[in-house]
């Protein structure tokens, strides 16, 4: 698994955190590192991106971005409305694939969700995902909502001949909600997927050494951690 495209359910749902958790524990496992940020929206040329705080938190990693543009909207709006040339999923592709033959696994972040924008021709991650020919992680949000989401998410990528890898929830509470707990047997079942593992609240407040050392208990041998599904699903799940 050379190249793994990273998407979640929405924005805002730990996509950035897992993805740094996953170069960490990949890190750890002694595998060199990259992680491209697809298109990274909403930050000024001297603010730090998504791709900074993934090699923030999981330490020795190649940090790229394909392009950024200063309005916090889709990529495709974003690039229109500052008049610059949009990246297309063609981009995307040639840049992880460059950093793929250079590293032994590169993680490509998109922004939002699934079908989100990059281009007025309506290119999205999918695409990118397609013409890399790669797996796809899914990050999930963990309360009410999240079933729908995924499902649809997992649905788009089937229709595409996409592989879903797994879903990881991005953010598991200290005291989660009925909701959230009949997640943890709904979330695979409607994904059609393994859950892969979850990242604790507040994991992306933890300081970089702490992060590093404990991220691998976070995700399943899989993704090149220790997570215990088994033990996470008598202890949390409803
Ligand atoms: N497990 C977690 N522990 C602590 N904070 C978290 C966790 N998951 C997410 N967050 C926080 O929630 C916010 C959104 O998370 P994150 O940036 O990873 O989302 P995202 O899915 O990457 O969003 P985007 O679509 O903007 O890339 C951030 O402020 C992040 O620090
Ligand atoms: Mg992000």
């Amino acid at each position: 698994m050379p190249i793994l495209v990273i998407t979640g359910t929405g924005t805002e749902v730990g996509k950035t955190v897992t993805t740094a958790a996953v170069a960490a524990a990949a890190v750890a496992a002694g595998r060199s590192v990259a992680v491209l940020k697809a298109a990274q929206t909403g930050v000024r040329p001297d603010e730090r991106g998504d791709a900074d705080e993934v090699a923030r938190l999981a330490g020795a990693v190649t940090a790229a971005e394909v392009a950024r543009f200063p309005e916090p909207l889709a990529p495709g709006t974003a690039a229109r409305r500052a008049g610059l040339r949009p990246v297309r999923p063609q981009d995307v592709a040639e840049a992880a694939a460059k950093l793929a033959a250079e590293h032994d696994l590169v993680l490509v972040e998109g922004a939002g969700g699934l079908l989100v924008r990059f281009d007025e021709a309506g290119g999205t991650l999918a695409d990118v995902a397609r013409l890399l020919n790669a797996p796809v992680l899914l990050v999930a949000s963990a309360g009410l909502g999240t079933l729908n989401t995924t499902e649809l998410t997992a649905r788009e990528l089937r229709a595409r001949e996409l592989e879903l890898l797994g879903v990881v929830i991005g953010s598991w509470p200290d005291s989660p909600d009925l909701a959230s707990r009949c997640n943890v047997a709904d979330l695979p079942e409607v994904a059609g997927a393994p859950l892969l593992g979850a990242l604790p609240a507040g994991a992306g407040v933890l300081s970089p050494a702490d992060f590093r050392a404990v991220a691998p208990s976070w995700l399943s041998a899989r993704l090149d951690g220790n997570w215990d599904a088994e033990a996470f699903r008598t202890r949390e799940a409803a």
